[in-house]
């Protein structure tokens, strides 16, 4: 949600916490800050807006720290103004602290710090840390950050540094993910391994309630009750040209691209031809297990809610189990009822979204075995959770969610399909299905080769501020993704519906000002579909359909067609979204908006 970044070593600080920020700014964007330890004491800058803002302050200004952190906030608590953005500092100006999470008591604590005379300049829960740490510090930085967290309730990953220990950063998480990146003669911590992987590979992520005291050439960690831990050091598989644009203008726009490579990282090792079927070792389960399966639940956020939805068609049509799909945020405060066969998989591409998170804790206290779908390994969710799928599609920086969730779609088809096989499904069939599932990647790269002729129909549109994105079956979810994706970028208005509900009410917005976009597949509900489109027409809506290659007859319906390859039923989904995920994009650049960092979002949402 926000990003952290923290530095001790032999280089300028100042620098080289920009350049994390940057990789940061994805996380969260409305202000920035930065604190370092000088000659003459603790120095910080801070401001609302974005990364280039803080950059400026700097400019004219120079700094030899070769220690520091830095912050990128996405408002929660208190407005995004100079003086809430992070750091925050205690009452002399020697302790900085900044901070991802919420503290959830901090009204009590601030009144009770307010009693002890210390004097508050912000709105935000962070401030309370760093008058904590004050109240606790004796010349140990570590143990009055232990001190002052046992006081609190509520999520952080923070990084701290203090006037008086200029070679050290205490570090601590609970809820709120945080790594240290261990160099040569120089220590990180961050948010995200983003901020770090130019300059180290090798990760040591906190647990919750751990804290670590790092300095140049070695770091400690215990929790906050001061239990000492033995950290364990990770290698991470991503390289830098994933966490750069490669010549794209916008993350968004390449990582759209990179599906084809990111469709074959998921399905890559994982089908067994000879058997008709797939081979998900990281689930974790027997054979047996597996059989048992009598109901799924499949539960998420946002995007990942959205292929969580297309599971249900997949899984209920290919192997005949129940499913239900639930928001995360509704899962964790309903009393979700959890059987003997019942498994419940989580999808989330970050890995922390608190709320998916809260609901596999949920499942987990119901006796549920709890399944990940995954894109960043070691991630919380990943860890928590009993085994599951890694979606491999590399870091994901557009806040828009493209190249995840098609992946999780891929991940949930083989789902389906090792199911299935077990069940009903022939053999035959699920050869079938293999060899729809190979031609994907192909079939993507065919759509995208689309692009300017779906930048064209963007152009004709752009202006437009109402949209309404139809599907019906496995297609319906789609519409959901598709009118989720203009909005998220575009800050156009749009609804998904599924296409036969639209005259239950939607209709009576159609006119020649309110587009439909209509995912008219020829599949088994084509014809019907096809009616839909005629209600429209007759009220003088403008009609965008994306259609079956072949499906000349359409043509005449509507007022534009987008072609995409035919494959089987349950994997149109996955082909189908591609030219939605274009036309917003396009529609979005033609507005002018930032369609990388969208306002009032924020690309992983680790606050409820
Ligand atoms: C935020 C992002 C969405 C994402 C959702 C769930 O709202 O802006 O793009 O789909 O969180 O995130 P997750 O990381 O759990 O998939």
């Amino acid at each position: 949600m926000c990003g952290i970044i923290g530095y001790v070593g032999k280089e300028k600080a100042v620098p080289l916490l920009i350049e994390g920020l940057k990789r940061l700014e994805y996380r969260g964007y409305d202000s920035a800050g930065i604190a370092v330890l000088e000659d003459q004491g603790l120095i910080y800058e801070k401001c609302a807006g974005k990364i280039s803002a803080l950059e400026a302050l700097l400019d004219d200004k120079k700094f030899d720290s070769t220690i520091g952190i830095a912050h990128t906030r996405w408002a929660t608590h208190g407005e995004p103004t100079d003086l809430n953005a992070h750091p925050h500092l205690d009452c002399k100006g020697n302790i900085a602290v900044i901070h991802n999470g919420i503290i959830e008591n901090y009204r009590s604590l601030r009144e009770l710090l307010d009693r002890k005379g210390h004097k508050f300049t912000s709105d935000t829960d962070t401030e309370i840390l760093a008058h904590l740490i004050e109240e606790y510090y004796d010349g140990d930085l570590m143990e009055a950050t232990q001190a002052a967290l046992s006081q609190v309730e509520g999520t952080y990953g923070i990084a701290v540094i203090c006037k008086d220990n200029p070679r050290q950063i205490v570090a601590a998480r609970h809820g709120s993910p945080l790594v240290i990146g261990t160099g040569k003669g120089e220590n990180f911590v961050a948010s995200d391994v983003a901020a770090i992987l130019r300059h180290t590979n090798r990760v040591v992520y906190l647990e919750d309630r751990e804290v670590a005291l790092v300095d140049p050439e070695s770091f400690v960690v215990s929790t906050v009750d001061k239990t000492e831990v033995t950290p364990q050091i990770q290698e991470i598989s991503w390289t830098l040209d994933q966490i750069e644009k490669g010549g794209f203008p916008h993350f968004m726009l390449k990582e759209i691209f990179e599906q084809p490579a990111t469709l074959r990282n998921a399905i890559r090792g994982r089908l067994n031809y000879e058997e008709g079927t797939s081979r998900l070792n990281g689930l974790n389960l027997q054979y047996e297990e597996l059989h048992l399966i009598d109901r799924i639940i499949l539960s998420a956020c946002g995007t990942a809610w959205h292929a969580a939805l297309v599971g249900e068609y997949m899984i209920e049509d290919a192997a005949l189990i129940p499913v239900e799909v639930e928001y995360a945020s509704e899962f964790r405060y309903r009393s979700p009822i959890i059987n003997e066969g019942t498994i419940v998989f989580v999808i989330s591409q970050s890995g922390e979204t608190t709320d998916t998170q809260a609901a596999l804790r949920e499942a987990k206290r119901k006796g549920a075995t709890v399944l990940g779908i995954c894109n960043v390994v070691g991630s919380t969710i990943a860890r928590e959770t009993d085994g599951g799928v890694y979606i491999h599609a590399g870091p994901e920086i557009g806040v828009a969610s493209t190249k995840a969730f098609t992946s999780q779609m891929m991940v949930l088809s083989l789902i389906s399909l090792l199911l299935a096989r077990m069940r009903t499904m022939s053999l035959e069939r699920g050869r079938e299905i293999i060899d729809a599932i190979y031609k994907i990647p192909e079939q993507v790269e065919q759509i995208l080769k689309n692009d300017s002729y779906i930048k064209d129909i963007a152009e004709k549109y752009y202006q437009k501020n109402n949209f309404l994105y139809l599907g019906r079956g496995f297609n319906f979810p789609v519409a959901l993704e598709g009118a989720l994706k203009l909005k998220e970028i575009s800050y156009i208005h749009a609804e998904g519906y599924p296409a036969a509900e639209m005259k239950h009410g939607p209709i009576a917005l159609i006119d020649e000002n309110m587009p439909a976009v209509v995912i008219a597949l020829k599949d088994k509900v084509h014809d019907k579909v096809l009616s839909n489109i005629a209600e429209i027409k007759a009220r003088k809506g403008k009609v965008i359909a994306v259609a079956t290659e072949g499906d000349e007859e359409i043509a005449d319906k509507v007022d534009h067609v987008i072609y995409i390859p035919q494959t089987v039923e349950l994997l149109t989904p996955i082909l189908s979204v591609i030219p939605l995920q274009l036309l917003a994009y396009h529609m979005a650049v033609k507005r002018g908006c930032n369609v990388d960092q969208p306002r009032n979002l924020a690309k992983s949402v680790t606050v409820e």
